[in-house]
């Protein structure tokens, strides 16, 4: 369990020429959140500007006067920023370390001077077929380099990305295409994951047959296994006979620094995924100052983000910031335990990886192999560890504190959100000595607090729902097509705040806990899946009637799906059908979204309005039938006997 009092010292030896100290932080935390212009307008300067900002921000999270723009009359292009920049001074410097899934096929170093040449010959096909600034571009890849070069490429041009995860279903890439109404997507013949292929251009095929996917007029098609696939003409060209003739350099469009950098799709407790829209100027500053920061960047680092660029945490912590920063940041096709369970620290010991940044359901599963897989790995080439994506329980923190890290590293617990762009609430590694469980303090220029559910604001030691009450430079600035579902969804909980969706525990020394979603957002092994979306999978079946889904926690993917479902009058229930359904809702979304339970509901608990009462779900499916609370205003009482009686008990 957690212990509060468990205070982990930065360990001694750690801190480098440039490590933030905690004196450092404290005053540079005062004065970023006590004169947020002067602190982002200097911090602007790290990143090169064709036009340098005169005006910093200008920001009103009031509903009724909304807006929210910083830097708005600088200009710049965020793949120079990547590339370009870096070409005089390390030029040969790697940029890219790609490892493949199979450990026998050889790595590949890609320096700036190459990676620079890539972008800029992928930019000049974008622009030859046709594709300029502000179209759409969908990016459907394995973790390969051209996912890297494909981001740039867009950037380059001024075209706004949108990368869908290569787990998505057909039906989820068509949506998302259809939503942004893309012209062009880059995908490749098949992904490779843990010695499986994955049909990438089969699913694109499939999603195009589907409604709303005819703005799209070119599919360009990496050939990375070679595996057969159907090529359409003229609609599908191979990446290679288009690119690889290209010039080598290419005219970058000069963007303002609010025009659209990427959309990225995230569930929501509501309806569809939201196009999460981030700009060019505040997204990329703040990426590349919180990357620097927070894992404490040195110049001979190499730096490892087992993250996919389908979710943010590749966009800013695999491309984005360290690229911007000029570091050496490996791309991994992998998964943690193929073709053993000690691959990611062969991979550390192979590279000679010194930071390194996963997710809590990872170093779970790992530590259920035990400590020898680890230990028979060096890891001596390591000097920092992250966490990202959900609450790390106190457990597994020592155990990648003690283990992995062989208690010489710190670790940073970050919490952030794809809506937030980058970190914001962390330990900065050489600053704050760190607890359990804990992401600790605000970045520069954050200000979290707490509210009760009617959103005032409490003060001190206490728990509730974590706002921020300011603006910060990487925030998302819309909901791609739909500004005012981007100001319903965050900003009328709580007028005037933004609020995150999380609850969370403030302690005695300031050290923000958090808890997890409060609203109806379930974390699945650091992925988001919001239960209306498995809900209206589920009911989309010939056979189903009705579905409430809910969250239960689980040993190593954090939280589980547990979903009730009620059959159409005249359907039999069977295991069969059980695995039909979960059948079903991967082929709707995607294997993340497989339901861990299915409970046949003769009825679900409704209030008399009709209103389904998740609580008393969610306790049955936590196990916990004794905390059901006040039963009596359901419309039947007794549809609550009828479910714990059949609920699922682990063990
Ligand atoms: C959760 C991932 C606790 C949180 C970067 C948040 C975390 C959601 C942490 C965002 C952390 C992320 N500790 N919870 N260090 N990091 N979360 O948009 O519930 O995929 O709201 O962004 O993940 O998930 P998203």
């Amino acid at each position: 369990m957690s212990n509060p009092a468990e205070l982990h010292p930065v360990p001694s030896g750690f801190a480098g020429p440039g490590t933030i100290s905690r004196a450092g932080y404290e005053r540079d935390y005062a004065r970023s959140v006590q004169d947020p212009d002067a602190f982002w307008g200097e911090a602007a300067r790290r990143l090169q500007w064709d036009r340098a900002p005169t005006r910093v921000r200008n920001v009103s999270f009031d509903p009724a006067d909304f807006r929210i723009r910083w830097f708005e009359d600088g200009e710049l292009n965020a793949s120079v920023n990547c590339l370009d920049r870096h070409l005089a001074a390390r030029g040969d410097k790697t940029a890219l370390i790609w490892e493949a899934d199979d450990p026998a096929t050889a790595p590949l170093e890609v320096s700036y001077r190459e990676l620079h040449a890539r972008v800029c010959r992928l930019a000049n096909a974008l622009r030859n077929l046709g594709v300029g600034k502000g179209d759409r571009v969908t990016i459907y890849l394995p973790m390969i380099v051209e996912a890297a070069v494909a981001m740039l490429a867009c950037a380059r041009i001024g075209a706004v990305h949108c990368v869908v995860f290569g787990g998505f279903s057909p039906n989820s890439i068509a949506d998302r295409v259809a939503d942004c109404g893309s012209r062009l997507i880059i995908t490749a013949d098949e992904g490779l994951r843990g010695g499986k292929t994955v049909p990438l251009k089969a699913n694109v095929d499939a999603a195009l047959k589907l409604p709303g996917t005819n703005t799209v007029e070119t599919v360009l098609v990496v050939r990375h296994t070679r595996g057969a696939v159907d090529m359409q003409m003229p609609r599908d060209r191979w990446y290679d006979a288009v690119v690889d003739s290209q010039p080598d350099t290419c005219e970058p469009e000069r963007m303002n620094a609010e025009d659209p950098l990427f959309i990225l799709y995230t569930s929501g407790s509501t309806g569809k995924p939201k196009g999460v829209l981030h700009t060019t100027g505040g997204y990329l500053l703040y990426a590349s100052y919180t990357h620097e920061a927070v894992f404490d960047l040195r110049d001979d680092d190499v730096y490892w983000c087992t993250a996919d660029v389908g979710w943010v945490t590749g966009h800013s912590y695999i491309v984005y910031g360290p690229l911007a920063n000029g570091a050496t940041s490996l791309v991994f096709e992998g998964v943690p335990n193929y073709p053993s369970v000690s691959r990611f620290w062969e991979v550390i010991d192979r590279h000679r990886v010194s930071i390194f940044y996963t997710a809590p359901t990872a170093i779970r599963a790992l530590m259920r192999e035990g400590e020898a897989p680890v230990k028979k790995t060096s890891r001596a080439s390591l000097r920092l560890l992250g966490s990202v994506g959900e609450p790390i329980n106190p457990e597994a923190w020592r155990w990648y504190a003690d283990v992995v890290g062989d208690g010489r590293c710190p670790i940073v617990d970050t919490w952030w959100q794809t809506e937030t762009g980058g970190i914001l609430i962390s330990p900065l590694p050489g600053a704050i000595d760190t607890k359990p469980g804990s992401a600790t303090r605000p970045f520069f220029g954050v200000q979290p607090a707490l509210v009760d559910a009617n959103g005032t604001i409490l003060e001190g030691a206490t728990e509730g729902n974590l706002v921020i009450t300011d603006s910060w430079p990487g925030q998302m600035r819309s909901v791609y097509g739909d500004h005012q579902r981007f100001i319903d969804t965050y900003f009328k909980a709580y007028p005037g705040m933004y609020f995150t969706g999380d609850g969370c525990r403030r302690d005695e020394d300031g050290y923000y806990w958090i808890t997890g979603r409060v609203d109806d957002v379930i974390n699945v092994s650091g992925h988001r899946i919001g239960t209306a979306e498995l809900e209206s999978a589920l009911v989309l079946h010939p056979k189903v009637a009705e579905a409430a889904v809910v969250g239960f926690p689980h040993d190593i993917k954090g939280q589980g799906i547990y979903a009730y479902v009620t059959l159409k009058a005249g359907e039999d229930y069977s295991e069969d059908l059980r695995k039909e359904l979960v059948r079903h809702v991967r082929s709707e979304i995607g294997p993340t979204a497989s339901p861990d339970h299915i409970q046949w509901a003769p009825g679900l608990p409704k209030t008399r309005s009709g209103k389904i009462m998740r609580r008393i779900l969610r306790k049955i499916a936590e196990n916990a039938p004794d905390q059901l609370g006040d039963t009596s205003t359901l419309a039947d009482p007794s549809v609550v006997d009828a479910l714990v009686k059949d609920r699922f008990i682990p063990g």
